[in-house]
């Protein structure tokens, strides 16, 4: 314990030295997200993430997340230093959509608008025409839809499908999924909820359509935590990862929060519930980005003119969000 207030009082001192942000996403563990906040950082989503990044003015952004939360603070500020606790902290999502391949797929179909979360490498964003993050894929899409523009759309098939359910739109699928949504289970989900019958269930869309089905609200993380402070129940069931839990206690205090159940036991559950990637951003590791003297393993670049083609679809995205 004391360790740990010795090693959050060096990082607080030297993002005053270097005139360094921590930005954090609601995934990462509960000190991260504390640290973020007492430090005049930022806990968000990944839209305000990238917001919180471009407008903010210090030097140096420290990005505790994942890779594609990384480069695409780099593509919005190119002037300024962005380290990550850990570059090797990725995200199955961009792992499943390698350019090359994804690139193949968009020229199969021309006549097709490309829209691409988020959650994808900087070499795939340059391909894409639009990119969304899950608050605000759903308007975007509708936006597209009602000019009827037809859509490729990747990597995660998941939140495709609810699009493409809610909005109607003509969608090609890419077949990524996020390792950690992809556990949730509809059967234990529904025992769940009748052991607890006045509960709210609260689904982030990356989770599948059978667990989707059963979501009293669905949403992007902030939408999630929203809906637990404004919805008038006193219990949820969440279906997203546990780091959220730190944010949406403080938003809905008093209310109970009750973690959706994932497949399993450790044996075969490849996440349970935590992203692994966003594990990885600890307190040794955000010191260490912060005192490296050789940046290799934090700094995070992006090829200029790769980031000329990426910029164009994610201020689409930030200009529609406006
Ligand atoms: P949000 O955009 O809802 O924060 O989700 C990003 C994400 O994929 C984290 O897994
Ligand atoms: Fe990717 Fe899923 Fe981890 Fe989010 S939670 S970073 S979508 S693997």
């Amino acid at each position: 314990h004391a360790e740990k207030a010795a090693a959050k009082a060096r990082i607080k001192q030297l993002l005053i030295d270097q005139d360094a942000v921590l930005v954090a996403h609601y995934y990462t563990d509960p000190e991260i997200q504390a640290l973020a906040e007492e430090t005049g950082g930022c806990v968000s989503d990944s839209l305000e993430m990238a917001r919180f990044g471009r407008d903010h003015p210090a030097k140096k952004l420290i990005v505790a997340g994942v890779k594609f939360m990384g480069e695409t603070s780099k593509i919005l500020s190119p002037e300024k230093t962005v380290l990550m606790p850990t570059l090797e902290a990725t995200c199955s999502l961009d792992i499943g959509c390698p350019i090359d391949k994804f690139s193949a797929f968009c020229d199969a179909h021309p006549e097709h608008t490309v829209v691409v979360y988020a959650n994808t490498s900087a070499a795939v964003k340059a391909r894409a025409d639009w990119v969304v993050t899950s608050s605000i894929a759903l308007e975007i899409v509708e936006h597209l839809d009602s000019e009827g523009k037809k859509i490729i759309w990747g990597p995660d098939r998941h939140l495709g499908s609810y699009i493409a359910k809610e909005t109607g739109a003509d969608m090609l699928m890419w077949q990524g999924d996020c390792i950690v949504h992809d556990e949730f289970k509809s059967k234990a989900l529904k025992e769940l909820k009748i052991q607890h019958p006045d509960a709210a269930i609260l689904v982030h869309p990356e989770s599948p359509a059978n667990v989707v089905a059963l979501a009293d609200a669905v949403g992007s993380t902030s939408q999630l935590i929203k809906a637990a402070q404004t919805m008038d129940n006193q219990e949820f069931i969440v279906a997203t990862d546990r780091g959220i839990f730190y944010k949406m206690q403080q938003a809905a205090p008093g209310k109970t929060l009750i973690e959706a159940p994932t497949g399993g036991n450790g044996a075969t559950c490849k996440s349970c519930a935590h992203c692994p990637w966003m594990a990885m951003n600890g307190l040794q590791a955000i010191e260490a980005s912060l005192t490296a003297t050789n940046k290799t393993e934090h700094e995070v670049f992006v090829d200029d003119a790769l980031r000329d083609d990426a910029l164009v679809p994610l201020n689409r995205m930030l200009n529609f969000a406006k």
